[in-house]
């Protein structure tokens, strides 16, 4: 696995590829990957004739106050576990690679953006369209993976996409849990073992409320209720949001009639996570 660090650098393996008709995937990281990070390349692998991961703390989605300096990193182990699924190459740029001086230029989806993390992220979705743009364009992919676990996230780079013409296929994958359902994330290793512990009562209300809904209830706020009431069974954890809306333009839904998604975002401890169901009538 080759490790390119410059657009000049990154260019060259990409105009490289193209000329012989490569078709390239890529999956775009902050690091400190976990198997919900390696799914996605393992995904895109037999789709794709080379595969490239990028790996960047993106400045530009951080809120002020939120955990952009402390947030994890180990490209060590990052790199053995890339080149072991097989990446062909890691762009890790430096932030003046990504931003050089006098930088100016957003990319921003409207609306999609405003409720869920958007609302209590301000400029989070504009600073991850931005980026994601930006290694759209670089890395000339022809496909890219992102997971399910950011749903917000994902329908907003599926709009940019279909709103600016990029011609990549976007390919969203199942959430990767822990054993006992914990959503993998990056920022599970900031929990505590009691924190730990309390995390998994995201997982559970939305497990429950599958299961409400898959007895029939298709009453949003019967559903929303029995998430809430799971959720405050459980100590220590505070909800930032947690919602059921239209899985396509998430807005507010009073009967579940088509595909939905259940979200929830709370705070355990100083840690904030996220995870989400996706409701849906079989057959
Ligand atoms: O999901 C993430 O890790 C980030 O938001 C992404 C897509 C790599 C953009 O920085």
């Amino acid at each position: 696995m080759i490790i390119l660090r410059t657009v000049p650098e990154l260019r060259a393996f990409v105009n490289g590829w193209k000329r012989v008709g490569g078709r390239i995937g890529l999956v775009p990281t902050m690091g400190y990957l976990h198997e919900g990070h390696l799914s996605l390349v393992d995904r895109l692998g037999p789709r794709c004739d080379k595969i490239i991961t990028s790996i960047f703390v993106n400045p530009k989605q951080f809120a002020p106050g939120e955990d952009l300096d402390r947030y994890p990193r180990d490209f060590d182990r990052d790199e053995k576990l890339l080149a072991g699924r097989g990446v062909d190459a890691l762009f890790y740029p430096a932030n003046e690679v990504m931003y050089p001086a006098g930088f100016l230029t957003y990319v921003d989806v409207e609306k999609l953006g405003e409720n869920l993390c958007g609302r209590s992220r301000p400029n989070h979705f504009r600073g991850v369209t931005t980026v994601v743009s930006k290694l759209f364009l670089l890395t000339k992919c022809d496909a890219a993976a992102f997971g399910q676990k950011d749903y917000q996230q994902a329908r907003i780079i599926q709009r940019m996409v279909e709103d600016l013409n990029f011609d990549i296929e976007i390919v969203i994958c199942p959430i990767v849990r822990e054993p006992d359902g914990l959503a993998m994330s990056s920022r599970n290793v900031y929990l505590t073992h009691e924190e730990r512990k309390n995390a998994l009562g995201l997982h559970r209300a939305l497990e429950d409320v599958r299961i409400l809904y898959n007895s029939g209830e298709r009453a949003a706020s019967l559903l929303i209720r029995q998430m809430q009431t799971t959720f405050q069974s459980i100590p220590n954890l505070k909800i930032d949001y947690l919602d059921i809306l239209d899985a396509g333009s998430l807005q507010s839904i009073g009967v579940l009639t088509g595909r939905s998604v259940a979200v929830i975002a709370a705070f355990v401890g100083k840690t904030r996570l996220i995870d989400n169901v996706i409701l849906e009538a079989k057959g």
